[in-house]
């Protein structure tokens, strides 16, 4: 089946079976490959990114479901030699230690931040909880996310953009 998505805002048309998850959409034939595989059952977020701006689970989400939706990927915020201030902040608070989770990690905090751009600690480790980071660097993630509020607080009273 053909299926069309717009991904990080370009159009994509991909031939797919209409149940393929998106994770393997993005990374096999978009070669999006920020997104991890890590569980594939909806249990550890390594593999989040947005559709219409709200974090998901790809290997869960069937590309079929996904014409006329915006999909964004870790790959869409910004790049190893300009990262945006939520990669940023989980550089500068080192909060990566094998790395694998970070890209769910740093799209699951993209979201919150996007709709509550100064979230409390409570509403940070709420909707942060469904990612998982087997290293343990749970104290170091909550750190880059509080950093990042504070970024973009200020980028924002600068007359800055995110
Ligand atoms: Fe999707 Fe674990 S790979 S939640």
């Amino acid at each position: 089946m053909t299926i069309s998505i717009n991904v990080n805002g370009k159009d994509h048309v991909v031939e797919a079976e209409p149940d393929t998850p998106l994770l393997y959409v993005l990374r096999d034939d978009l070669e999006l490959n920020g997104a991890k595989y890590g569980c594939g059952l909806g249990q550890c977020g390594a593999c989040t990114v947005h559709i219409d701006g709200k974090p998901i689970f790809s290997c869960l989400t069937p590309v079929g479901l996904l014409d006329g939706r915006k999909v964004r990927t870790i790959e869409g915020l910004g790049s190893v030699e300009k990262p945006n201030i939520v990669q940023k902040a989980f550089q500068d608070e080192q909060a990566a230690q094998c790395g694998y989770c970070i890209a769910g990690m740093i799209m699951r905090a993209q979201a919150l931040l996007d709709r509550n751009p100064s979230p409390s600690e409570e509403q940070i480790r709420v909707h942060m909880q469904s990612n998982l980071c087997r290293c343990g660097t749970h104290a170091r993630i909550l750190r880059a996310v509080h950093r990042a509020s504070r970024e973009i607080s200020s980028a924002t009273m600068d007359g800055g953009a995110q």
